[in-house]
C-alpha cells in the first residue's frame, strides 16, 4: 500500500457561495461610492496558485517571515498549546504553515482546513494526507463570512486551536474585524479553545508598498485576475487589460489599498447591469490592515479573546499572537 492510500482525506464538506450570492455582492460593491469589489473572490483556482507564487516573492516578507517565527517557536508555541487540539484553519490556501504546527504539536486530534477556494483546498488536503498519514483530515469549502461549519465528526475530536496565519485578518475594517473574531470565539465555546494568528506589523511605507506591487508584476496579475473571475462566472465583460494595478500604503487608517484602476471610459455588463467608469476611476479591491502587537490584543480582547503569548521575528516585521477563551462557567 502507498503512504497516500493509508490516509483517506474525509469528503469535501461543500458549502461554497452560490453564483447569486456571488452576483449580489459583485454588484453591491460596483454600485458603492467609492466602487469596491469582495476581495475573497480573488480566489479561484488561477487567484490562489498566484497567491502561491506572491508567497515566494522577495519584495512579499510575510510568508517567508511567518515561517520563520513558526520554525523558531515551534517547541514553545506548541508547550503553550498543549496536546490533542483540532487545529481549524479558516483561509488554509495551500496548508504549508500548518505542517510546521503539526510536526510540533503533541498528538495533534485532526485538521479542518477550510477555505474559499475548493480545488486548490483539496489538492492541498491531498498533499497533506500524504505526509500526515494517521491525521484525520477533514477539508471544508466555504466563505468563512457565512459559516466555519467543522463537520460533526470532527466536532468532538479534541480542544479547538483557531489556525489564523498570513495576515488574512487584515483585509477586515474594523467592525467586520469584530465580528470575524466573535464569531472565532464562539466556534471555541463550549469547551474553550484557543486562536493563534498572524498579524502584519506597520512598518515603513516602501517596504509595505513594495510587497504589493513587485517589479514582476505577479501582485499586478493576481490583482487583475478578479476581473477575470468576475467575468467567467458571471458572465460578465471587463476589459480586464484595460485596469491597471495600485497599491498604496494609506497611513491615516493603517492600511494597504490595493485598486484597480480604469485606463479609459469604459461600460462594463453584468447581467443586464450597466457600470460606467470615467479614465482614473477605481475598484478598491483589497484591504490589508497593519497593526502593533498591544493595538491588535486591545481589539481581539473585545471580542472575548485573552492574550496568551506572542511571538515576532528580530526585525518587527510580522507577529504570532496566541489568544484564548475558556469554557463558559455554568456549561
Ligand atoms: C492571504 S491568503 C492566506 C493563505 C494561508 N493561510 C497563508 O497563510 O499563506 C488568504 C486565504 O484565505 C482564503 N479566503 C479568503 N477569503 C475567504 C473567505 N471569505 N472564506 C474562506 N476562505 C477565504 C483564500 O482562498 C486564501 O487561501
Amino acid at each position: 500500500m502507498t503512504r497516500s492510500a493509508m490516509n483517506q482525506v474525509r469528503p469535501l464538506h461543500d458549502l461554497h457561495p452560490s453564483p447569486s450570492d456571488m452576483l449580489a455582492e459583485v454588484i453591491d460593491g460596483l454600485s458603492s461610492h467609492p466602487r469596491t469589489l469582495p476581495c475573497k473572490y480573488f480566489y479561484d483556482a488561477r487567484g490562489s496558485a498566484l497567491f502561491d507564487q506572491i508567497c515566494e516573492l522577495e519584495e512579499y516578507y510575510p510568508t517567508r517571515t511567518e515561517l520563520s517565527i513558526l520554525k523558531q517557536h515551534a517547541a514553545e508555541i506548541s508547550q503553550t498549546i498543549g496536546p490533542s487540539a483540532l487545529v481549524i484553519e479558516p483561509g488554509s490556501g495551500n496548508s504549508r504553515k500548518v505542517r510546521l504546527l503539526l510536526d510540533a504539536l503533541e498528538s495533534p486530534a485532526g485538521y479542518v482546513p477550510l477555505d474559499i477556494s475548493g480545488e486548490h483546498l483539496v489538492e492541498a488536503a491531498d498533499k497533506l494526507a500524504r505526509d500526515y498519514t494517521d491525521l484525520p483530515i477533514w477539508p471544508v469549502c466555504a466563505d468563512f463570512n457565512q459559516s466555519i461549519a467543522v463537520p460533526k465528526e470532527a466536532s468532538d475530536a479534541g480542544q479547538r486551536l483557531l489556525f489564523f496565519p498570513g495576515s488574512t485578518i487584515g483585509n477586515f475594517g474594523e467592525q467586520d474585524r469584530q465580528a470575524l473574531l466573535e464569531r472565532f470565539a464562539q466556534l471555541c465555546r463550549p469547551g474553550g479553545g484557543q486562536l493563534l494568528i498572524g498579524i502584519d506589523l506597520i512598518k515603513d511605507t516602501k517596504r509595505l508598498e513594495q510587497a504589493y506591487d513587485d517589479k514582476r508584476g505577479v501582485t499586478a496579475a493576481f490583482n487583475r485576475n478578479l476581473l477575470t473571475h468576475i467575468n467567467r462566472a458571471l458572465d460578465a465583460n471587463f476589459a480586464v487589460d484595460q485596469f491597471t494595478h495600485r497599491a498604496l500604503f494609506n497611513r491615516d487608517h493603517a492600511r494597504i489599498e490595493m485598486h484597480l484602476v480604469s485606463e479609459i471610459d469604459q461600460t462594463v455588463d453584468i447581467r443586464g447591469q450597466h457600470f460606467a467608469f470615467k479614465a482614473g476611476e477605481t475598484i478598491q479591491t483589497e484591504n490589508s490592515y497593519k497593526f502593533s502587537v498591544e493595538s491588535f490584543a486591545e481589539n481581539a480582547s473585545h471580542a472575548g479573546w485573552q492574550f496568551e503569548r506572542s511571538w515576532s521575528d528580530p526585525e518587527n516585521l510580522f507577529s504570532l499572537m496566541l489568544f484564548s477563551v475558556e469554557r463558559p462557567q455554568n456549561s
